[in-house]
Formats: structure tokens, C-alpha cells, sequence
């Protein structure tokens, strides 16, 4: 049975003509002039195959993903070579122009078959990742050669910090956390994923408007994120003795969409590159239910957050520790493990305080969290410091510059960098 095909880009002697007409082996169902024509032939489930022939400067990591979406393989025609690379780098199956119509019919069968099976994400019960790629970032992009030597250098590990509405002091946390580990010697870069308050350079007081993370999307989007750009999306801030690499979010809140999840997973895998830790605030919202109200194939808001908490190597849930952060948090969790049921957060209360929790507010906790919470223990408690944590975000630093003695930096420093690995490390 031949392989029904949409195609753009096409003339008069294309391969296709001469596949569909000798061989047989595709059937081309629909010419068409744009790729927005292409993509609403994809979704009506016209075709196996979606072929650019020639013109193939506007497909991109989104585009492949939103087939794969749909269930349709991609195949790209040309003879530039520095098109070929790059599409290549981005995962997609390519080939020249004029090469024998047997190998273009033996790409696109292949096309055909990869887009009809399970990719190594098997999706979870709601929520669908983009399809797993190559690591195209590890890959030389066009005109570059891979770093001598760096084939093995081992990757950073991924630590993501959500939690409910109610601004419970995720960026906070995962800034401080940040600076600590930086301050203790290690490689850390910050990425602010929040698509919907997103605070990072605020809290930092960097006057920002750069959007690094946007343009670190874009650029991986198209297949040209290098370490190189990247470094230079991602600039050093001092912060205490440490300094921290910092990709900073979205200016406006209303650019959500420049952040696709395909691009933005090659994003964090380039920051793993280049970092021991790579922190990302990652906002609050784990709903998946958009993905029945709308389109499958539109923007997801909330595709970023799931997608750092689906490859983070840990996920800390951070929630207020009050009448109303507990039973939000507690919701926030249950629909955590709906939509990715295989990560498990550890729990960090913020704003530990009397007033809202009585005389002994740490036992009054743990008890109401034993008794109402998910069977998950409590791994931190911070106490609620508002003076202290006015003084850090007005002066733009992190806690172990504007407090270093204080409760509130003590606790997320034991939490960050426990007091027995420090003291290992300082005896040897
Ligand atoms: N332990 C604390 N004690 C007192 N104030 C705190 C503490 N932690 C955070 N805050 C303050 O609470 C406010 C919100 O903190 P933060 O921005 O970290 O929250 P968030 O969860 O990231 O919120 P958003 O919903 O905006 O992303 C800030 O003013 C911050 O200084
Ligand atoms: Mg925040």
C-alpha cells in the first residue's frame, strides 16, 4: 500500500513525481502553498508523511513536534548541505534533492513507520511530552565541531522548584538554593520557566530585558543553540563568593508561546552542559486539562512546567505553611501524580511562622501534615523572616549576602548543602 503524503515546495520534476508515478510507493494526497495548509492537512489525518522539498528554512523542532502530534512523520528535500546539517541536528530525517528515488522512498517509509510508534517518553495518563530526539545539542552544529574530548564530560543534574498559587516562595527557594550550592563550589545555572509570573531577574535586580530563555528557545528551536550562544544568553551574576549563570524568563507574561516545550528540553539540556546544577523556578500550574479543551497541536502553557518536572532529577515542592498553602499544596500534589505519576517531590514548607501555627509551629506542622498530607515526609521548614526577606529582594541579593546569619538563610542552606556534607568536605 503506498504512503499517502502531503507535500510543499514542490515543482514540476520533483522526486515525488517520480515515486508516486514508478514506484507507487507514496501517494500524493495535497500540494500545498504554506506550511499552515500543511499542518491543517496533517491534523485531518490526510497523511503518514509531511515532505519540504527545497524550501526548508521554516521547519523547525516545533514543527516536527506538531506533526508528531498528529501522528505524521516529517521528511526535508534539499542539497544545501548547511540545511541538511541543521536539520539533521534537530533530529529529522533528511535527504538530498537529487538523490536515487529509491532512498528518498526508503526515508520516507521510514518516516512513515517512526511517526507510527511509541517514543521512549511513553506518555503519561494526561499529559504528553514531545516525542524523545537525540540530544541535539551534544551534536556539532552546522559549521562547528564537537569539543575535543567532551564526548564524556558528565551532565548536571536538573533540580526544579514548583509549587501551588499563592506565591509560597518557590523563586526564593530555588534562587537561594542556587547561590548556595554556587557558594559551595559548584557550576549552577538558574532558568526561569514560571510562564506566568515569571521573577527571577526581579529578585536578582537585574533590569532585564533580554528574555535569555526565549531566545535560547528560539534558537533551539531552528537548530542553532550552541554552547557558545547559550553562554552568552546565560551571563554570570555574582552572587556572594559564588557566581550563578542565569537564563532569565520571559519579559511579559503574555509571551508564554515563545516557550515551546520541544525547544525549551533541548534548552535544558544544553544547561546541563554547561553546569553541575541547573535550577529551574518552574511555576505553579501542572494542569493538563488544555490539552482536551483545545487543540492538541496549540501552545501549551503549562508544557514547560511539566516538562522540567518530568526530567528534573528532583523535584522540591515548596508550599505555605499556613491554613491555606497546606490544603493547596496537598491539591497541587494529588495533581502532580495525576499528571506525572512517576515524579515524586520532596515537600519544603516556606513562611513557617506562630501567629497562623500556634506556640510550637514546626510540631503543629508535621502533625497536620501526617495526618492530612500525602504520605510524603517533610524534607525542609523555613521560617517565615519578612524583614529579612524584604531587605534581600529590595537590595536585588541573595541571603548569604544580605543575612548570612539569619534563620531564614541557615535553614535553606542546611537544605541545600547539609551541614554533614559540609563538614565532610571541610575535614578532608
Ligand atoms: N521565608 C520567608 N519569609 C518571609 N517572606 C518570604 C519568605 N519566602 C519568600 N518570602 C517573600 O514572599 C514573596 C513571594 O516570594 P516568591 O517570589 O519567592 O514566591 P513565588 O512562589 O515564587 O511567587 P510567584 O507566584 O510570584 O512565582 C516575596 O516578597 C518574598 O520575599
Ligand atoms: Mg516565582
Amino acid at each position: 500500500m503506498s504512503i499517502p503524503v502531503v507535500a510543499i515546495g514542490s515543482h514540476q520534476d520533483d522526486p515525488l513525481v517520480a515515486l508516486e508515478s514508478r514506484s507507487g510507493v507514496v501517494a500524493v494526497v495535497r500540494r500545498c502553498e504554506e506550511l499552515a495548509e500543511l499542518i491543517a492537512a496533517c491534523q485531518s489525518g490526510l497523511a503518514r508523511v509531511a515532505v519540504v522539498v527545497g524550501a526548508t528554512a521554516d521547519v523547525t523542532l516545533t514543527l516536527a513536534d506538531r506533526l508528531a502530534t498528529s501522528g505524521v512523520g516529517l521528511v526535508c528535500l534539499t542539497d544545501d548541505d548547511g540545511e541538511r546539517r541543521r536539520l539533521e541536528a534537530l533530529g529529522l530525517m533528511t535527504a538530498s534533492e537529487s538523490a536515487d528515488v529509491q532512498h528518498i522512498g526508503a526515508v520516507i517509509a521510514d518516516a512513515a513507520q517512526a511517526a507510527g510508534m511509541p517514543t521512549d517518553n511513553s506518555p503519561s495518563p494526561s499529559f504528553s511530552l514531545p516525542g524523545a530526539r537525540p540530544s541535539v545539542f551534544a551534536k556539532p552544529v552546522p559549521g562547528e565541531q564537537a569539543p575535543a574530548g567532551d564526548e564524556g564530560k558528565a551532565r548536571g543534574q536538573v533540580l526544579a522548584f514548583w509549587g501551588p498559587i499563592g506565591s509560597p516562595g518557590r523563586t526564593t527557594l530555588a534562587l537561594n538554593v542556587a547561590a548556595e550550592m554556587a557558594a559551595s563550589g559548584r557550576g549552577v545555572t538558574v532558568v526561569d520557566a514560571d510562564t506566568y509570573g515569571p521573577s527571577v531577574a526581579a529578585h536578582l535586580g537585574l533590569l532585564d530585558e533580554s528574555a535569555g530563555l526565549a531566545q535560547a528557545c528560539r534558537l533551539a528551536d531552528q537548530g542553532m543553540l550552541t554552547a557558545e550562544n547559550l553562554e552568552r544568553l546565560a551571563p554570570a551574576v555574582v552572587a556572594g563568593t559564588g557566581e550563578l549563570r542565569v537564563l532569565t524568563g520571559i519579559t511579559r507574561s503574555d509571551r508564554w508561546a515563545e516557550l515551546r516545550a520541544a525547544a525549551f528540553g533541548v534548552v535544558l539540556d544544553g544547561c546541563r552542559a554547561l553546569s553541575d546544577v541547573v535550577v529551574v523556578d518552574a511555576g505553579f500550574s501542572v494542569e493538563a486539562d488544555e490539552e482536551m479543551a483545545f487543540d492538541t497541536v496549540a501552545p501549551r502553557r503549562n508544557a514547560t512546567t511539566l516538562l522540567a518536572l518530568e526530567v528534573a532529577d528532583r523535584v522540591v515542592a515548596v508550599g505555605a505553611a499556613d491554613a491555606i498553602g497546606m490544603p493547596r499544596l496537598v491539591r497541587a500534589l494529588n495533581d502532580l501524580e495525576r499528571s506525572l505519576p512517576r515524579v515524586t517531590p520532596d515537600v519544603v514548607f516556606n513562611k513557617v511562622r506562630r501567629a497562623s501555627l500556634g506556640r510550637f509551629p514546626e510540631r503543629s506542622l508535621r502533625e497536620a501534615w501526617d495526618r492530612f498530607g500525602p504520605s510524603r515526609p517533610i524534607a525542609a521548614l523555613v521560617p517565615f523572616e519578612p524583614e529579612t526577606a524584604d531587605a534581600a529582594l529590595f537590595g536585588g541579593q541573595m541571603l548569604l549576602e544580605s543575612a548570612p546569619d539569619s534563620s531564614l538563610r541557615s535553614a535553606i542552606r542546611e537544605f541545600a548543602c547539609p551541614s554533614r556534607q559540609r563538614n565532610r568536605r571541610s575535614a578532608v
